[in-house]
């Protein structure tokens, strides 16, 4: 499906109140994991609260391509997985749409294989570098038999007779990275060893060991994590039920912050402490957002939260919260865009590679909404205006970017005048609920 052809324009106007309960979608990175890891593992899988955006139906698309059965029956995923290094070359090219953590992890969990596998996605995924991924593959004997220039899709990966265990320390703060190269070492004689300086979401490492994998994680007196995974064990399936998506419920949670009188309940959202960057920013900012029930379900935190509209401040975010938040900057500089003072976010370097230039993107659809900000290397500053004045009015590119487009129709919601995006199209990528659970609330976009 290609998005671009089809642009689909959406508008927020400045809303009354938003009241009620919500449940946003499943987790993305665990709903892509459980396709993957219920499709690698003998036997059956069961998934609930799977998120069944367009990302992760791909995912599941390239998992019978390489031998796994997957079933939807009354909204429960059932998967016979194939066994562990037992997948089939597919067919056909693995066309991953626009989702980066598709396509790298599955890079990982093929490369190793003794076969050929091309992958292609749309025009946002073709620019996202792979090199970071294809490094420790190649260090493992994977060849990259084609790619485009810069380690580019549409590449072609081919494995080696036998694979050779590495130890790889990420260069990066990448959970896909550290996941790729875990699940490399899944088909690889041996340990395999990631070390990861900066910890990143935590979800392959509790996945895996749930599913049987033989998975030891050790903090040295540094902090930094030494990941080790022995390869060619036995996974088995398991029964999952995925937690409401953190980063999903940042939208509606935003927006009741910002909309006056808001009161809105969201349930069922994953608060593992890897993903909780947003919330306690918010909370610094002064929202009055409060945690429920918190319980643990499935091996992860969840929790209801309840927000309502709050008067935000200022803040500095330190770039050491950035991998726990890392999808969130764009909704959170809306929330910047009508706080008292200054809100300097830091440490942002990869807001740049992400399905669009997020840094870039962000800057332009403030600018273009008349908010004062000032877009550094690696670094935003945003002078909010807190009774949304004079804001809005503008268009946003949205760069085949879904969650620019969500965070912009986000700030629509309490601009005095409308924000328009030029296409709402990818947000099915990660929320197909999106503009139903918005309206539902009270939201006015169309
Ligand atoms: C993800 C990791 C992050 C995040 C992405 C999901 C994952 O990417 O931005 O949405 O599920 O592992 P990076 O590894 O590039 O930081």
């Amino acid at each position: 499906m290609d998005h671009h052809d089809t642009p689909k324009p959406a508008r927020a106007r400045r809303s009354d109140a938003l009241s009620g309960v919500a449940r946003v979608p499943g987790d993305k990175s665990i709903s892509h994991r459980s396709f993957m890891f219920g499709g690698l593992a003998a036997g059956e899988t069961r998934i609930t609260g799977l998120l069944e955006g367009e990302d992760v139906l791909r995912t599941g698309e390239a998992m019978k391509a390489m031998g796994a059965a997957i079933a939807r029956n009354n909204g429960e995923w059932i998967i016979r997985g194939v066994g562990n290094g037992c997948l089939l070359e597919p067919a056909a090219p693995l066309d991953f749409g626009n989702a980066g953590t598709g396509s790298r992890l599955t890079m990982g969990l093929v490369g190793t294989y003794d076969m050929e596998t091309t992958f292609i996605g749309d025009a946002s995924l073709s620019k996202r570098p792979m090199g970071r991924v294809l490094d420790p593959l190649r260090e493992m004997g994977v060849q990259v038999v084609k790619a485009a220039p810069g380690d580019r899709m549409p590449l072609t990966l081919r494995g080696p007779k036998h694979a050779a265990p590495i130890t790889y320390r990420v260069p990066m703060a990448s959970a896909q990275v550290k996941s790729a190269v875990l699940l490399a070492g899944l088909n690889t004689p041996g340990i395999t060893t990631v070390v990861e300086p900066v910890m990143t979401r935590d979800h392959t490492e509790k996945m895996l060991k749930g599913f049987g994998a033989n998975i030891e994680v050790e903090t040295d007196r540094e902090g930094v994590r030494h990941i080790r995974i022995e390869g060619q064990g036995r996974l088995t399936g398991q029964t999952i039920a995925v937690p409401g998506d953190p980063s999903s419920a940042g939208f509606p949670l935003v927006a009741a912050l910002l909309v006056p009188g808001s009161d809105v309940t969201i349930e069922n959202v994953l608060m593992n402490p890897t993903r909780t960057g947003l919330l306690l920013t918010l909370q610094e900012m002064g929202g009055d957002i409060e945690v429920l029930n918190a319980r643990s379900a499935g091996g992860e935190d969840v929790a209801d939260l309840r927000v309502r509209a709050s008067e935000l401040k200022g803040v500095t975010v330190p770039p050491g919260r950035a991998p726990s938040m890392i999808d969130e900057y764009p909704v959170l500089a809306v929330a910047a865009a009508f706080a008292e003072g200054e809100t300097l976010m830091q440490g942002l370097e990869e807001l740049r590679v992400k399905e669009s230039d997020r840094l870039a993107a962000v800057a332009r659809g403030l600018e273009a909404n008349g908010v004062d900000c000032t877009e550094g290397s690696d670094w935003l500053s945003v002078r909010g205006r807190p009774d949304g004045r004079r804001l809005g009015g503008g268009t946003v590119a949205t760069h085949l970017d879904h969650r620019i487009a969500m965070s912009f129709l986000v700030m629509g919601l309490a601009s005095e005048k409308p924000v328009a995006i030029d296409d709402s199209a990818m947000i099915a990528t990660s929320f197909p609920e999106f503009m139903d659970l918005m309206t539902g609330l009270g939201a006015q976009i169309d």
